[in-house]
């Protein structure tokens, strides 16, 4: 299967804004209802999935569970970009203590099987890669109260963890870090459909790939 043509330039656009990180990122409840919040974007792989991160006890993975049904909206300012990414996403399971088929599933939904991202070590160590590379402030969210709890139904906010280190050899440290690690997740996003909206040009320009059976990519421009 051949780069798909999309990639290059989002890689560019990223080259270009590397602060531009945030896409709105939408799932669809377990009532069908269209839900949509900014998350961060924290990589592309190599098989071309775009990889997000969230704590397991939000509703994303709840979402994504009942449906893999996601569209990204992904606007870049400064270059005044948009990319319309249509695709299925999954929440990886978050303990390497998952069994074997909770991972096969993942990786199936995916699409991916056979490829460097087709095992659960490829997840277990991004997962860790991820883990250190954010700060400590926001790992500290991961051991907040359950994301979404009515505050009188949680303790103050003065006894929440304001910065948690990725490792440690305190066993007091390491409690804490194993709940925020159990609750934190990579969702993973598999592309079917890519528009690119290039707004600087006049007149304005709107390309469309599509993903074929076959592993291709389709590119069509259309009228924007
Ligand atoms: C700029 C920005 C970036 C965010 N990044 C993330 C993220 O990477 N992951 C995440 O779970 N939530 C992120 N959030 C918070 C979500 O938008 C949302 O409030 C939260 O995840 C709860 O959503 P949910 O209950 O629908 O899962 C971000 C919010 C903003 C404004």
């Amino acid at each position: 299967m051949s780069k798909p043509q999309w990639l290059p330039l989002i890689e560019q656009q990223l080259k270009e804004n590397p602060k531009a990180l945030s896409y709105a990122f939408s799932t669809l409840s377990e009532e069908n209802k269209p839900k949509v919040r900014f998350v961060i974007h924290r990589g592309i792989t190599s098989s071309a999935l775009l990889l997000t991160t969230t704590d397991t006890r939000m509703s994303k993975p709840v979402h994504l569970a009942h449906s893999p049904t996601t569209e990204i909206a992904w606007w870049i300012e400064n270059t005044n970009v948009q990319f319309r990414i249509t695709g299925s996403a999954v929440t990886i399971p978050s303990s390497s203590a998952d069994d074997e088929d909770k991972f096969k599933e993942a990786i199936k939904k995916l699409g991916v099987e056979g490829s460097e991202e087709g095992t659960k070590e490829y997840w277990v160590e991004k997962k860790k890669e991820l883990w250190k590379s954010v700060s400590g402030h926001l790992r500290a969210g991961f051991g907040r109260p359950k994301p979404g709890t009515p505050l009188d139904q949680v303790p103050s906010s003065d006894t929440w963890p304001e910065t948690i280190p990725a490792e440690s050899d305190k066993p007091e440290e390491q409690k804490t870090i194993k709940f925020a690690y159990d609750n934190f997740a990579i969702i993973a996003i598999a592309p079917e459909a890519v528009e690119y909206l290039e707004l600087k040009p006049i007149p304005n320009r709107r390309t469309q790939y599509k993903r074929q059976s076959n592993g291709e990519w389709e590119e069509t421009k259309v009228a924007p």
